[in-house]
């Protein structure tokens, strides 16, 4: 198919790209783009070029599916030059997403008009490269070291509204203009007036050399914790000034291609397609539409969940049984608007939206109009079902009935409802409002069209919404429950506290295990853990935890845990690893040292062992719903893949061995055998 259509528009040649969904640049777009210059620029007809888009979007990028395969000709590279060294004026036209090699294209045109809310970027740090196609050369010639530092080594989005005081566009189109009208405009205007020229930014005299560019790149060393590309993109931009475009390229090039053979590029890259992956499901109906949402329950979780819902443009209704509750429910909510007020995050306008949805009350018949009634009550099954029993009277028929259980048997609930198909499960992380996962629980009876309205709200909701079967825990605190299991087991063969949280967040993890214990207040998951089955025959099962809830340090909150808070501040305290040492030499377990890459491989592979066990039991669709799971909820690090990618790194090999090495030592219940070879499943 032609991916890119040459239109004469009177003396306007104008390639339209067309490659749905986001115009990425296929080598079918590369060519077409390059052909369409030579074309027009021998036709002696044309005196401009535009290059626009169909689609959503302009040019969102490099194709991603093609990195996996050999690099074809026309190189980007050469297609940015080719267009930058065209002999007729090339004006690019922005709306949607120009990302990446997409916004490079922009850059090498010699004027770019846009819409006011297109968004422009250099995202390739997210996905573990630099920009490969003039991007580190042409951004800094027009915006300065500070601002294309920024851009170049965050890799967030922009709006072109935002660079309105710079160089960078030429002429910026409110969003009732139309863009194709208001291109031909602007270039028919420029040509009238003999303004139209051929402005080269490659040309330009490149960078200060009296720029510290020490200081910059240790701030942003500091910043991209373990991440590479951050730096290296840095330290092209660093050794490139005062160098020729061409010579600058060179030297960004062999950096792309060697970022793009590496395991941080590969683990983002990964985690990019397993995100789009977790978005599609088999469900077979369309997502019933949600306006109005009930949040019953004003704690913590429930002020998030409606936290998350006003920003999204829900109308909610938070429901508290006392008045009491309510009032402190929704301060919870304003508070959090007013944080994000205060930190620029939205202005006081929004806010004042937001809250001008939030509809709060006593009383449990203000569900009636709702599509969507979300129960976030504190962790009793009894109290749950009494809910859903007056919920399923009070409700619309058709409305979908959503606990945000984290740990509860989600078929008990469904079971007081006359229909169970509407029930499901809406897990949120706390705190709701940042927190990006959600998982949708499928229940035994859950309807399709209700785990499509909770997917399609999840959307909305701007969250990474995960499809998941009922187990204790569901897919993510199952895995959780085994990584604490091995990591306090670990404890008590005798690894020490920091070593352990040390190892674990110097590898990536957003904090230490025991850290993050100490935070939520040991006795929380100690106390939900005595409810259930307590597993005997393991005797690592949580028992340091016990211990530190039997001399009530509980944490943070009582100025001691895992550790001591003198000042607030985390201080090793020999007390509790006495303690500790203590519990694990009267369960009989042999005191050792341990290595800190034997520390992370140990909950590494626990959370691989029980990740393909899920799967198995089909409680995910796919592996790599596993690693979506911990990327989002865990803090797991970004550039590290998720759990289920670096078992596929590791190899079945390595991974058989080891987990074969720690069944003989601790025995199949806790490291039952796993089939391995569903690694080998493309997902
Ligand atoms: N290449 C190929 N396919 C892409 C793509 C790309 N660069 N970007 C998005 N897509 C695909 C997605 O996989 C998805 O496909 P699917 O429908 O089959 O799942 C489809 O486009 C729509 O994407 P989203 O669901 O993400 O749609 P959104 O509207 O939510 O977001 C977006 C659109 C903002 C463009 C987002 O997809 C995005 O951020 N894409 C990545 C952009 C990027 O990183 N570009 C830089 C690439 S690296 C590069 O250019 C190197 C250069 O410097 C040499």
């Amino acid at each position: 198919m032609n991916q890119v259509k040459q239109i004469i528009h009177n003396n306007i040649g104008i390639l339209e790209i067309d490659y749905p969904p986001v115009n990425a640049l296929s080598q079918a777009v590369r060519h077409g783009l390059v052909e369409g210059i030579n074309a027009f620029e021998s036709d002696n007809q044309i005196s401009a070029i535009i290059i626009r888009c169909a689609n959503r979007t302009f040019i969102a990028g490099a194709d991603i599916k093609e990195f996996g395969q050999p690099p074809t000709t026309p190189f980007l590279p050469d297609v940015v030059n080719r267009i930058e060294a065209s002999t007729k004026p090339v004006v690019a036209s922005l709306f949607g997403t120009s990302l990446g090699g997409g916004f490079e294209v922009a850059l090498a045109c010699h004027y770019r008009v846009a819409m006011m809310d297109a968004k422009v970027g250099l995202p390739e740090v997210n996905l573990g490269l630099i920009p490969g196609a003039g991007g580190t050369q042409r951004l800094p010639r027009i915006v300065g070291e500070d601002k294309s530092l920024e851009m170049i080594t965050g890799g967030k989005h922009y709006s072109a509204a935002s660079f309105v005081d710079s160089h960078l566009f030429d002429a910026l189109f409110e969003s009732d203009q139309d863009l194709n009208e208001r291109t031909i405009a602007f270039v028919e205007k420029k040509l009238e007036a003999n303004d139209l020229n051929v402005r080269r930014v490659g040309e330009q005299e490149f960078l200060d050399e009296n720029y510290d560019w020490q200081t910059a790149i240790e701030k942003i060393k500091a910043k991209a914790r373990g991440k590479e590309a951050p730096l290296v993109a840095a330290t092209v931009l660093q050794k490139t000034v005062g160098k020729s475009i061409a010579d600058g390229m060179a030297i960004e090039r062999e950096a792309f291609l060697k970022l793009r053979e590496s395991e941080q590029s590969a683990a983002l890259r990964y985690a990019f397609s397993a995100e789009k992956q977790a978005a599609k499901t088999k469900l077979q109906a369309e997502p019933k539409t949600v306006k109005e949402v009930a949040v019953i329950g004003a704690g913590n979780m429930g002020s998030g969940i409606a936290t998350a819902f006003l920003s999204a443009g829900f109308t909610i209704h938070l429901i508290e049984q006392t008045q009491e509750g309510l009032d402190a429910g929704v301060e919870r909510v304003a508070s959090n608007f007013s944080r994000n007020v205060k930190s620029g995050r939205m202005g006081q306008a929004a806010a004042d939206d937001c809250m001008s949805r939030l509809v709060a009350s006593t009383r449990l018949e203000t569900v009636e109009n709702c599509e969507l009634i979300i129960e976030a009550i504190f962790e009793d099954i009894e109290v749950k079902k009494t809910l859903f029993t007056d919920l399923d009277k009070l409700a619309q028929p058709t409305a979908v009935l959503a606990t945000n259980t984290s740990y509860l048997d989600i078929n008990q609930i469904a079971e007081v409802v006359s229909d169970p198909s509407r029930v499901i499960g809406m897990h949120f992380f706390s705190p709701a409002n940042i927190m990006k996962l959600l998982e949708v629980v499928k229940a035994e009876r859950s309807s399709d069209v209700a785990l499509a309205t909770a997917m399609a709200v999840g959307k909305q909701l701007k969250k990474m919404s995960v499809l998941v079967g009922v187990c204790f825990g569901f897919a993510g605190n199952r895995m959780y429950t085994r990584y604490g299991r091995e990591i306090q087991q670990m404890l008590l063969e005798g690894a020490g506290i920091e070593q352990i949280d040390k190892a674990m967040a110097s590898w990536g993890m957003a904090m230490g295990p025991l850290a993050v214990q100490d935070l939520s207040g040991i006795d929380i998951g100690h106390n939900a853990r005595s409810a259930q089955p307590f597993p005997a025959h393991d005797p690592g099962y949580f028992r340091a935890a016990a211990v530190m809830v039997e001399n009530q340090r509980l944490g943070r909150k009582t100025g001691k845990g895992f550790y001591q808070y003198p000042e607030g501040k985390a201080v090793y305290d020999q007390e509790a690893a006495n303690l500790i040492r203590e519990k694990g030499l009267d369960l009989g377990i042999t005191q050792r040292s341990f290595t800190n890459d034997e520390i992370v491989e140990r909950a590494l592979l626990a959370l691989i062992s029980e990740g393909i066990k899920l799967y198995q039991e089909g409680i995910v669709n796919r592996l790599s719903d596993i690693d979506v799971i911990w990327l989002h909820g865990y803090g797991f690090p970004r550039h590290k893949g998720g759990p289920i990618f670096q078992a596929k790194q590791l190899g079945k090999e390595k991974l058989a061995k080891a987990l074969t090495k720690l069944r003989g030592e601790q025995g199949e219940l806790i490291w039952p055998p796993v089939e391995l070879g569903v690694l080998d499943t493309d997902d």
